[in-house]
């Protein structure tokens, strides 16, 4: 059985039925009439993803638990896979976990049995955030075939940009990234263009936050947005019919001119909205994966 960890596990066909999915619980409430218990573990910050997740079991009917690492037995030197192996013990149903490790999956995956979601690996993935962003392309456009993306930001420590760029290429649209000198990342194969190149031709601007909790040193950022973000002089260059995406947390003034976030163009709460639905999605995808559910348990209400 596997778990939900990366975004090059599911085919096409997965992630188009995900968006499906998702789109037929924005439309229609849906419930899990059976007990079952869903944990949130996020070792790392988070607002969006692990709220969205709580909102998505709580709308499924699932019991959400809490966890703060910072008043868990973590603090008498627990180790993550004690205290995940905790949370299967005392009944949980499926864990949605957030760790600053790339690869905290690799000491789990092969002892923990019951589905993992990966809510944030380190730098590495983010499946649930890529599914987001996919389903909120696929509401503007209807599809990702030859659709221009422009990932800009700190694209070497980012697990969303590794996510987005990989998932958006197999599905078909033309990706281009764009960072500052420093956080290119030479692993990902796509071409790197200046703001002021990819701005005119681009269908969807992706924007990323510096990501100053994995850099070794704090860097200055008082020209970033001149230099390297989305300015409005930029954003007035855009394509009539162009979006701008951002994950979120954002920094106005950085990666993007403040008064932009709001712009008739900006898709950033639009994602924020998709991210419960596209979980719920992902909940029951792996709920039915692993036979603790069956699809017609999943009631219309
Ligand atoms: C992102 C993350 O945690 O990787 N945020 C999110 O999940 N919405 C992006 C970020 O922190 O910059």
């Amino acid at each position: 059985m596997n778990h939900f960890i990366s975004i090059n596990q599911l085919s096409n066909e997965q992630i188009t039925r995900l968006l499906e999915k998702a789109k037929t619980y924005k439309a229609t409430n849906y419930a899990i009439p059976k007990q079952l218990f869903a944990a949130n573990l996020f070792f790392e910050p988070s607002t969006r993803t692990k709220m969205s997740f709580t909102v998505a079991e709580r709308k499924l009917g699932l019991e959400a638990l809490d966890f703060y690492p910072e008043s868990s037995s973590i603090q008498k030197g627990e180790s993550l896979y004690d205290t995940v192996k905790t949370f299967e013990s005392i009944g949980a149903d499926v864990l949605v976990i957030r760790h600053q490790a790339d690869d905290w999956i690799s000491e789990l995956e092969q002892s923990i049995n019951i589905p993992i979601i990966n809510a944030g690996a380190g730098k590495a993935e983010h499946p649930s955030q890529c599914m987001l962003d996919l389903l909120t392309i696929y509401e503007e456009y209807g599809r990702f075939e030859n659709l221009n993306v422009v990932i800009v930001g700190d694209i070497k420590h980012s697990r969303v940009a590794k996510s987005n760029a990989h998932a958006l290429k197999r599905l078909g649209a033309n990706v281009f990234l764009s960072a500052a000198p420093g956080y290119e990342d030479e692993s990902l194969e796509y071409p790197y263009v200046s703001m002021d190149e990819a701005i005119p031709f681009c269908d969807v601007v992706m924007l990323l936050r510096i990501q100053h909790e994995r850099h070794d040193e704090k860097h200055e950022t008082s020209s970033y947005l001149t230099q390297f973000g989305l300015t409005k002089e930029r954003e007035s260059k855009m394509q009539k019919h162009a979006i701008i995406l951002h994950p979120a947390p954002i920094n106005r003034g950085v990666e993007i001119d403040g008064d932009l976030v709001e712009c008739s163009r900006s898709r950033i709460f639009k994602q924020m909205e998709n991210g419960v639905y596209i979980r719920m999605a992902i909940l029951t995808y792996v709920l039915e994966e692993w036979g603790i559910i069956d699809e017609s348990l999943i009631k219309e209400c």
